[in-house]
């Protein structure tokens, strides 16, 4: 097999990369996207007769990792049909759950040819040329390299869009007692702020005006700035915002202990930095946070929301929770109803507790029945479904700053986002691409906006790029 034509542009084949779990995976799978394409490769969206098959897994709940299991159960069928018509098909796992199950799933398996973790993907070019040119052979990649992963990130990104993630921080060193991300995604890494502006300046370039900086434990952000100095999130940030056509800043997902107070200045100081803010607690009750060694109480918790509402007013929190750890009592679920409802969400995500083996919590004898933890995962849901609807029922009125992406279903229609990721939908072109436009919230219908644009006139230092249609 060869991987070259006799005029040397390479062969052309089709890749489908399935995509499990979070938004760092959702970038790692584009930069896979991005590693695979000078070899060739180009992205569809099925897997039948593919040349090539990445599932990108996730491994925090049990339910995520047997979702992988009988996609495969799938693909063994896709793959046996192209090798009977004599072609071949190269199926990979990678993520997570093949950096804690590597070994299982080629146990249970077989057919899958690679295995790599999130430490591996920029490796992934010479793993497939291996893969290929030992026909039959299966390649396991689940060390954690001491090289540094991000020197490996190909230069050229494709983006469509005006939205774009960042990676800017991998890995996380908390050990919560309950998560797999310190064993699967190993520890903590930054990424030089050179390196991150760079990228940043590039994709503005490409007409992006948003940034989502991305990370495990994001906050927790200490790169080395071009200056030699140690920069924490709230600098980088400052030196994004500077960097012309970059409207709008995100980051996700934080820990309440890495909050510092340069990232609490930069919410009030910074207007690119969108007043939305992903800030997981996990529970309300201070036994609970010790023993899933959160290294926070409750008070600590609603002090820091008290500070970052100082610092910008309209900021808006949304959380993780955890129902059903361990150990957990009547009394400690009614702290986690008293803090939500205390602080008001504008959304949360909230899970029942899953035993990830390897975690310290898996091992604790105080397993929660099931149908408590479905009890007390409903009486959450609905608090917070309330706060969430409660929330953008608030917003119709008030005028906010849409941020257009993309036409709307009708025609004349288009969509954006406003400072807290709603949709919102308003008469125009496809011209507003990328215009960031004053807009009254008229109604809200569902989980979307509509909205009078107030003012689409050219906006004060955009840069003329930023004014078209990027689409
Ligand atoms: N069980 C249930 N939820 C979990 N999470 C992480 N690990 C587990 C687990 N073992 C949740 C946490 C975290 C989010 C990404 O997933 O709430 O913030
Ligand atoms: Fe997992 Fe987040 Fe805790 Fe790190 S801080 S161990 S990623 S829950």
């Amino acid at each position: 097999m060869t991987d070259r034509r006799t005029d040397g542009a390479p062969r052309s084949r089709t890749l489908f990369i399935k995509t499990y779990g979070c938004q760092m995976n959702v970038y790692d799978s584009e930069r896979m996207r991005d590693a695979l394409a000078p070899l060739g490769f180009r992205a569809v969206d099925a897997p039948d007769g593919a040349d090539m098959v990445i599932l990108n897994t996730c491994h925090i709940r049990e339910k995520a990792s047997e979702k992988v299991f009988s996609e495969l159960g799938r693909l063994r069928a896709l793959k046996a049909q192209k090798e009977e018509a004599g072609g071949r098909m190269i199926v990979a796992v990678a993520g997570c759950t093949a950096q804690a199950e590597g070994e299982e799933i080629q146990r249970r398996m077989p057919m899958v040819d690679l295995v790599f973790g999130p430490q591996s993907y920029h490796r992934l070019p010479e793993m497939l040329a291996r893969a290929e040119r030992e026909t039959g052979a299966k390649l396991v990649e689940t060390d954690f390299p001491v090289e540094d992963k991000f020197d490996h990130l190909p230069e050229e990104r494709r983006v469509d869009g005006v939205a774009a993630f960042l990676t800017v921080q991998e890995g996380c060193d908390k050990f919560c007692t309950f998560c797999v991300v310190p064993y699967t995604r190993g520890a903590e890494a930054s990424r030089p702020a050179a390196s991150v502006l760079a990228e940043a300046r590039r994709l503005a370039a490409q007409g992006v005006r948003e940034l989502t900086l991305l990370g495990q434990n994001v906050n927790a952000y200490h790169g080395t700035g071009p200056d030699g100095r140690e920069w924490g999130l709230g600098r980088l940030a400052r030196a994004i915002a500077e960097i012309e056509g970059i409207a709008r800043i995100r980051y996700t997902t934080s820990h309440p202990r890495d909050l510092d107070e340069d990232l609490i200045a930069a919410h009030r100081d910074v207007p690119q930095l969108m007043p939305y803010l992903h800030l997981p607690v996990q529970s309300g009750s201070d036994r609970i946070l010790a023993a899933m060694n959160r290294k926070h109480t409750a008070d600590d918790y609603r002090r820091l929301v008290e500070r970052l509402r100082a610092a910008r007013p309209d900021i808006a929190l949304t959380s993780d929770f955890i129902v059903g750890f361990p150990g957990e009592t009547d009394a400690d679920y009614a702290e986690t109803l008293k803090l939500v409802d205390e602080i008001g969400y504008a959304g949360a995500f909230s899970f029942k507790y899953s035993p990830r083996p390897g975690t310290p919590a898996a091992l604790a004898e105080t397993q929660v029945p099931e149908p408590v933890m479905d009890e007390r995962l409903a009486g959450l849901q609905q608090l917070i479904d309330a706060q969430q609807e409660a929330f953008n029922h608030q917003t119709v009125g008030r005028t906010l700053p849409v941020l257009v992406e993309k036409p709307g279903r009708k025609p004349g229609q288009m969509v954006g986002r406003s400072p807290y990721l709603q949709p919102v939908h308003i008469d125009g072109d496809p011209d507003l691409v990328g215009r960031l436009i004053a807009c009254r919230i008229d109604a809200l219908r569902r989980y979307s906006l509509f909205a009078t644009p107030l003012d689409a006139s050219p906006e004060a230092g955009a840069p003329a790029e930023h004014r078209r249609n990027v689409a």
